[in-house]
């Protein structure tokens, strides 16, 4: 098969006809960081988890960033432009229907700007501990997308004004988003587990 644009893993389907996951690690993490929460949300879906190819003091990232919350905007685009069509690269050589999205923290936000960017590369997104990527997004139709936004309201990366203007800019431009914020910082806890779990049962 011909190389892929981006360094990944890929879990085949074990039960056809479920949406595939893409699952997009946060600064520091790699391809193999969310394979087995993706395996805890989606039992038997297809799991195809690219490593992002920025560099921050040899983190791995899916963006640039200025400073921590201040985001290279101009790399925002292209970065996203780029894995969008490594998704396209993917859907092909493997076979798959668009993917569900499931991005934690940097991952989140180049899944939020997929969305903004590149709609049609996701059928729908999980975003954990995501905020806005675009200051000024492009009109994006979102219609038939189900988001998962789940923000902590003691995360000290991400104001509560900025999670939730994402959720709103995403079920203006169309998407039916459900966020939901925990009690917690900006780390993964169980509830985040089995919210995740629920919505996709039930999606
Ligand atoms: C980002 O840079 O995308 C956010 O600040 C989250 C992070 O990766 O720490």
């Amino acid at each position: 098969m011909k190389e892929l644009s981006f360094i990944h893993r890929f879990e085949p389907a074990l039960t056809p006809d479920l949406p595939p996951l893409l699952l997009l690690h946060g600064t520091g993490g790699d391809e193999n960081d969310l394979i087995s929460l993706g395996k805890m949300i989606s039992p038997g879906a297809a799991l195809l988890s690219p490593r992002g190819k920025v560099l921050e003091n040899g983190m791995p990232r899916f963006f640039r960033r200025l400073a921590e919350g201040v985001f290279d905007e101009a790399d925002v685009k292209a970065r996203a432009n780029e894995l969008a069509d490594f998704i396209a690269e993917a859907r092909e050589a493997y076979g798959l229907q668009a993917p569900v999205g499931v991005g934690f923290s940097n991952g989140a936000n180049i899944a939020a700007a997929l969305l903004m960017l590149r709609p049609e590369a996701l059928a729908g997104a999980v975003l954990l501990r995501a905020m806005v990527p675009l200051s000024e997004p492009p009109k994006a139709d979102l219609a038939g997308k189900g988001v998962l936004m789940l923000s902590g309201s003691m995360d000290p990366i991400i104001p509560a004004e900025n999670s939730e203007r994402l959720a709103e800019f995403l079920s203006e431009s169309g998407a039916s988003v459900k966020h939901t914020v925990l009690p917690v910082g900006h780390g993964l806890s169980q509830q985040d587990l089995s919210l995740t779990q629920n919505w996709f049962l039930n999606r």
